[in-house]
């Protein structure tokens, strides 16, 4: 296939997203081989190459059309989007789905045995970030003026350097928090990872693939906590065990071989069925429930 007709998709080269996104996209079919520079993955049995880029980068990527498509965290497309507005761009990526991973947030983190006390305390005082602009837009919705040390990385040992008095960045376990001493005291921004793509027309040749790329991905999120349930209840007892399963909207009925009384229920729970979740059902009168996991789906 023509090269430029492949679809390109940009993920982070190595942090916190890499491994997840990866995992979708082999789990949405795509087999791939890793060229010998790590930087790409060519899609084998898909017309689809991944980029493997700094996440800082992906939303230019896609605004620039170098991608099609990008994963990465809201905080970078927040930010990125903020970048764009200050410079009188508009941004040219649109979120298409929220993914399950990559759940961090932005925080306020001050040093150790410093107290803490809300928005306002910040007034006059430095705060190192890569955030510059989110930072910017929550101190001003709290009308706090301070000062944004704006960094490009390293931003946790600002403080002990004496570059800034506090911080703003990311945690998600807080090990990095802890072990330079800072306490988080105020989330600025929750985030986790999505997936963005050029709001541009795409060449009809790859319109398709995306298409399919994006049902997948989807097909992918949904699945990951769904079970396929199936019972025995009593005829009556059908209309309370339809309200007992958990995100499901028509259960399947079928007869069984030999009784009148008693059918079989088959339904796809969209949520995680719990052991709390079978024991109300066998108390509403159902019997022999198997809960099995959902490999595929395709709505
Ligand atoms: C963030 C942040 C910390 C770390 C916090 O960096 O700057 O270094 O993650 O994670 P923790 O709470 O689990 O310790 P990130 O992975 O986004 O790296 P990047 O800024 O280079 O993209
Ligand atoms: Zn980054």
């Amino acid at each position: 296939m023509d090269k430029h007709l492949r679809l390109k998709l940009a993920i982070q080269k190595s942090g916190r997203l890499t491994d997840n996104s990866l995992d979708l996209l082999v789990r949405c079919g795509l087999k791939y081989s890793r060229g010998k520079d790590q930087l790409l993955c060519f899609g084998e049995n898909m017309p689809l190459d991944v980029l493997l880029v700094r996440d800082d980068d992906i939303p230019d990527l896609v605004q620039e059309d170098v991608c099609d498509l990008g994963i990465v965290g809201q905080n970078v497309v927040e930010e990125k989007r903020l970048a764009f507005e200050a410079r009188g761009i508009s941004p040219l990526f649109d979120v298409v789905t929220t993914l399950d991973y990559g759940r961090c947030r932005l925080c306020i983190a001050v040093p150790d045995g410093q107290p803490y006390q809300g928005a306002a305390s910040l007034a006059g005082k430095r705060i190192a970030t890569t955030y510059p602009n989110i930072l910017t837009r929550w101190l001003r919705d709290r009308g706090v003026e301070a000062q944004v040390v704006t960094l490009s990385g390293a931003v946790e040992i600002a403080p002990r350097l004496g570059r800034a008095d506090l911080i703003c960045d990311l945690v998600s376990t807080g090990n990095t928090l802890t072990a330079n001493h800072l306490r988080e005291a105020e989330t600025v921004l929750e985030s986790q990872a999505v997936v963005i793509r050029t709001p541009k027309p795409i060449a009809p040749e790859k319109r398709d693939w995306l298409h399919r790329l994006l049902a997948r991905v989807d097909g992918v999120q949904q699945v990951k906590e769904s079970k396929y349930i199936m019972l025995h209840a009593p005829r009556e007892a059908l209309p309370m065990i339809a309200r007992l399963l958990p995100g499901s909207e028509h259960p399947t009925i079928v007869p069984l071989e030999g009784t009148d009384e008693k059918v079989a229920v088959h339904a796809v729970c969209r949520e995680n069925v719990f052991w709390e979740t079978l024991e109300a059902l066998k108390a509403a009168g159902a019997s022999a429930i198997l809960v099995l996991p959902v490999e595929k789906m395709l709505p």
